[in-house]
């Protein structure tokens, strides 16, 4: 079968667990993409840094370009506008299809981007964007795209969450709070993008972009974030029935004028115990959505962690490769698991 080669940019808690995964599960990952997926090389700015994970020395290189020219896809995982905006853009252009996870290129120049790959027929996914291991955004865009979808509410910041969790549950205070998120690695490099709401904003564009087929502007979207937030209100909101979440809202919207618009915002919102949301605990994401036809739906999930996110980055690059295979294995032709199936008593303990 065909190969396809593979170009990773950048090796941090995501990128080296890609890298891991795509060297041990080459077999599996050829079955279901049609096409087998060789990692040509990682660019990285340190060659000799210390890594998560034990990866090839002879894959690592400096040399983003040369590696971006000679590849059909490219996943990038620096993070940052520049020059990761920069590889993208070189990527499509030379015609390579693009997997990331970068939020914040995408909440910022998320259209630009997209344009330019539209031009020239590449494909920039990016399901690890939001809510990392969660398959949000492919639902979003495909398995509701013959509905109206009404609102989204999601809470896609898990270090925030946990916070929250921690004072509501536990009854800590903020700042200890803080200091175990901080310790779990959960916070950004820096932590006022999580605490402040800036990470839950770039992840609700993202998300209202999909669901309303709109292009949306980030600077614009409402952001309030966690840092006022005090133990007594936490109490209050507890013995009225609530409890409190940093809440990214994404919601068609009729003014009293008439006008049909989108409200995306992002806010600690009072959230009564009864919602599905409210039972969202520690550094966990869900997102509910409410659509015309489906109604009610919520996806659950981790919302961060090099390996789950690795998870949703695997998945766009499987399904990069069968768009590169015309004919590739797709719903009709994955079924080919050589695997036997049980006699249920085998596996089954009655009750
Ligand atoms: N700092 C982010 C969070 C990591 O807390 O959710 C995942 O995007």
């Amino acid at each position: 079968s065909r190969t396809l080669r593979v170009a990773l940019l950048g090796a941090g808690s995501v990128g080296s667990q890609v890298a891991r995964k795509l060297i041990d599960n080459r077999q599996e990952l050829a079955a279901r993409a049609g096409a087998d997926l060789e990692l040509v090389g990682i660019a990285v700015r340190d060659v000799d840094a210390k890594r998560d994970v034990d990866l090839p020395r002879e894959l690592f290189t400096t040399d983003a370009e040369s590696l971006i020219l000679g590849a059909d896809i490219v996943i990038e995982l620096m993070g940052g506008i520049e020059p990761a905006k920069s590889y993208i853009l070189s990527a499509v252009n030379a015609g390579a299809d693009v997997v990331t996870g970068n939020k914040a290129l995408l909440a910022a120049h998320g259209p630009e981007l997209f344009d330019a790959a539209e031009r020239v027929g590449a494909e920039i996914s990016y399901e690890a964007s939001v809510a990392a291991a969660i398959p949000i955004l492919r639902p979003l865009r495909d398995s509701l795209a013959g509905d109206n979808i009404t609102s989204v509410l999601a809470i896609v910041n898990g270090s925030t969450n946990f916070i929250l969790d921690r004072m509501d549950r536990f009854g800590e205070t903020m700042d200890e709070a803080s200091k175990l998120a901080f310790e779990a690695g959960y916070l950004e490099a820096d932590p006022t993008l999580d605490v402040e709401g800036y990470d839950a904003a770039q992840k609700v564009t993202i998300l209202a972009g999909l669901a309303f087929h709109s292009q949306i502007d980030a600077g614009k979207v409402h952001r309030e974030g966690i840092s006022d937030i005090t133990a007594e209100q936490i109490q209050a909101a507890q013995s009225a029935g609530y409890v409190i979440k940093l809440l990214a809202v994404a919601e068609r919207l009729t003014t009293a004028d008439g006008e049909l618009g989108i409200s995306a915002r992002v806010y600690p919102a009072l959230v009564p115990r009864e919602h599905p949301l409210a039972s969202v605990y520690a550094e966990n994401n869900a997102v509910f959505v409410d659509a015309e036809a489906a109604g009610p739906l919520m996806f659950y999930g981790a919302g961060a962690g090099g390996l789950q996110t690795a998870s949703a980055i695997l998945g766009d690059v499987v399904s990069a490769a069968r768009r590169h295979v015309a004919g590739g294995p797709g719903l009709n032709g994955s079924n080919h698991a050589a695997l036997p199936l049980l006699p249920i008593d085998d596996v089954i303990t009655k009750c």
